[in-house]
């Protein structure tokens, strides 16, 4: 840890925090099992030893769609920090439009998403001085740069010193915290402060790593990858480290299929399927055959392979195979190498959720958020730990992968990927030679035996109260009628659904070891008196006019266990009926148990364009920070002429993605 402040030991975090456990135990029987959802280390904090939540008594929000973010009364809203602000000590100012790499390199990068806070100092559960660990996802020319109008364009005239700052803009920024007086700082001269990029050198670790079809040129041990792209959501450990997941990474490579030495693996995960139907591309909300590349490439999104060969498939063909990984990496620490861990499988993650207990294998839950992909859950071969840190540094490197079959009857199963002797996952049918090739395959191997095609799975988050574990599939227009299934029930699905998965045993002392699970739709999203919507599962009857929402993405659990969701619906939540006004993204928040279950109510709004992620709460629940990403992101919409031009409103700024603060007035905890 060079140059950071000496913590307090590991085992004095772990001694607190599992008195808590037994305090709870003693109370309701709950188990020690710890879920790190939400982005907080301390996810029991504030527990009464209740397993119900107490009611949210905040005063709802109106549903809305204007040029600025709004939340509930009583509450206090912050701009934390924007894209541009300063990262690292010394940072050059924002200079919209004229970026350089070397300044971006030292900023804060663009389309937050995930948010984690870790306290300091380590081992403590302070709630006003910690780390926050934030996820950089994509980039939007359109958006960053001006004289751009057309997306397809912009991967084509974009320069290289406008890629240069893009792959800079890109992964993930840890910066130090404080809440002083009420009002959150940045600490600009925290040896903490770090910026992970698309250039930083990241080790591959695990089964994979080394692996025949990771070697490329530059890296022809298969074992070091510059950068991490497209991270979206995340995940926090017991062990206090950060996971960032890799996302929509086929909108970096570009190339004929057909050409790349790779083809058969290629063509054999239809990476393109998800990538091409963007909704969130201005310009290209439907494929448009008039302006889009040819169907055979993989998406050019980005453009960056006219300037960077390893982004070429034809020149580089495996580079593509070292994106799509889980990356671990210990922000208390800002010299250690981030890691990819591909134990946890390589597809389009969104996120994940550690659940750990003292003494027995880390389980990690994972969606794939793409159309018709699957959710997954790794558990470690080796125990975590709670006494020893060091000891679960690498407890994600080894283990098995399961993907989820949800049966018609309310039951499931986790399937374990791995080769068979014959049939449909064997070498000969799948030709899928080793395990380290399973991992990199993971989408083919879990359609081969037999796991269930959702609704694109986004987060996947464990309630530390209950241990039920939910899933928040955000939308699926190309499921047909006849692809139905009782997990994922609605054709040409717009609003998506929240899929309840409940391991065995009572509230508080579920067992996620459980190669079995029964599950539940814990509501289906969108407009309640839809007659689609209505059916079964959905929301509570005395949800309000403005209580629902579509298009469910990030998910948090409060200290007190209940939910708050995070919605994608660009650009503005879809009514059913598709023509009437559109909604801003934001966050609903509800119960889960008890007699207010899915009873949801709106509390955030987004500025229009705009999407919602990241939401975290500080240990003690009194913050709650989300993460404002791409305002102005809408048709017509351009760095020129921005929709809207949040949260500055300076005719000289454009509109920028921001971390935003959310505090209650009377400085209790949100939601009370
Ligand atoms: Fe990046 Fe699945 O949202
Ligand atoms: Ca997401
Ligand atoms: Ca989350
Ligand atoms: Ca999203």
């Amino acid at each position: 840890m060079t140059g950071v402040p000496k913590s307090p030991s590991f085992e004095t975090i772990v001694e607190r925090r599992l008195s808590r456990r037994q305090a709870l135990k003693g109370a309701a029987g709950a188990s020690a099992w710890v879920a790190l959802s939400g982005g907080s280390l301390f996810g029991l904090s504030g527990c009464d030893g209740a397993v119900k939540s107490p009611p949210l008594t905040f005063a709802e929000l109106e549903h809305g769609y204007d040029e600025t973010h709004h939340v509930a009364d009583g509450y206090v809203t912050q701009v934390l920090i924007r894209w541009g602000d300063a990262v690292l000590p010394g940072a050059a100012p924002f200079r919209p439009g004229a970026q350089t790499k070397a300044e971006q390199d030292t900023q804060f990068g663009t389309a937050n998403d995930f948010i984690g806070f870790l306290p300091l100092p380590f081992g403590s559960d302070n709630s006003e001085h910690g780390l926050l660990c934030v996820n950089h996802e994509f980039t939007v020319a359109m958006m960053m740069f001006p004289g751009f109008d057309n997306r397809w364009r912009t991967a084509e005239e974009k320069t290289r010193a406008q890629a240069d700052v893009e792959v800079a803009a890109h992964g993930h920024s840890v910066i130090e915290v404080k809440r002083v007086d009420g009002q959150w700082t940045v600490v600009g001269d925290s040896p903490y402060n770090r910026r992970i990029t698309g250039e930083t050198p990241i080790a591959l670790s695990g089964p994979a790593a080394g692996h025949r079809r990771l070697k490329t040129s530059a890296d022809p041990d298969g074992r070091t990858v510059l950068g991490t792209l497209g991270n979206c959501a995340g995940g926090v450990t017991p062990w206090g480290t950060v996971l960032t997941a890799e996302e929509n990474f086929g909108l970096y490579f570009y190339g004929d299929q057909d050409v790349a030495a790779e083809t058969a693996a290629e063509e054999r995960r239809n990476w393109a399927s998800h990538n091409a139907g963007f909704a969130w591309v201005p310009d290209h909300d439907a494929a448009d055959p008039e302006t889009a590349p040819p169907v055979r490439s993989l998406p050019s999104f980005y453009g960056w392979s006219r300037f960077y060969d390893r982004f070429h498939i034809e020149k580089e063909p495996r580079e593509f195979n070292r994106f799509g990984w889980m990356v671990e990496f210990d922000p208390y620490d800002p010299q250690s190498v981030p890691k990819k861990r591909t134990a946890l499988g390589r597809f389009a993650h969104e996120g994940t959720t550690v659940v750990a207990e003292h003494g027995k294998p880390v389980v990690a839950y994972s969606g794939d958020d793409a159309r018709h992909e699957f959710v997954y859950r790794f558990v470690s071969r080796g125990s975590y730990d709670a006494t020893n840190r060091a000891a679960n540094m690498d407890l994600l490197d080894d283990g098995d992968l399961f993907a989820a079959r949800f049966d018609a009857d309310g039951t499931g199963e986790w399937i374990k990927l791995e080769l068979k002797e014959t049939g449909p996952a064997s070498a000969a049918e799948s030709g899928l030679s080793d395990p380290g090739e399973v991992l990199i395959e993971a989408r083919e191997i879990a359609r081969r035996l037999g796991a269930t095609p959702m609704d694109r799975p986004e987060d996947v988050e464990t309630n530390p109260l209950t241990g039920r574990t939910y899933v928040m599939l955000t939308n699926n227009s190309r499921r047909k009628a006849e692809e139905t299934d009782a997990a994922n029930p609605r054709a040409e699905n717009l609003w998506g659904q929240i899929l309840e998965i409940l391991p065995p045993g009572e509230d508080g002392a579920r067992d996620h070891l459980s190669n079995t699970f029964a599950w539940d739709l814990f509501l289906l999203a969108g407009d309640p008196n839809h007659p689609e919507t209505a059916k079964q599962g959905s929301y509570h009857a005395g949800v309000s006019g403005s209580g629902w929402f579509a298009n469910p993405d990030n998910v948090a659990f409060d200290p007190e266990g209940r939910m708050w969701v995070a919605t994608d619906g660009f650009p503005g939540n879809k009514t059913p009926a598709g023509d009437a006004a559109p909604v801003h993204d934001g966050i609903w928040a509800c119960e889960t148990v008890g007699e207010n279950r899915a009873l949801t109510k709106h509390f955030f709004g987004c500025p229009r364009g705009a999407e919602m992620c990241g939401p975290c709460f500080t240990p003690d629940g009194t913050t709650l920070f989300v993460a404002v990403q791409h305002p102005g992101l809408e048709r017509g919409s351009t760095f020129d002429n921005p929709s809207t031009r949040w949260p500055d409103f300076d005719p000289d700024m454009p509109p920028r993605d921001a971390v935003v603060a959310i505090t209650k007035k009377d400085g209790g905890t949100v939601g009370s």
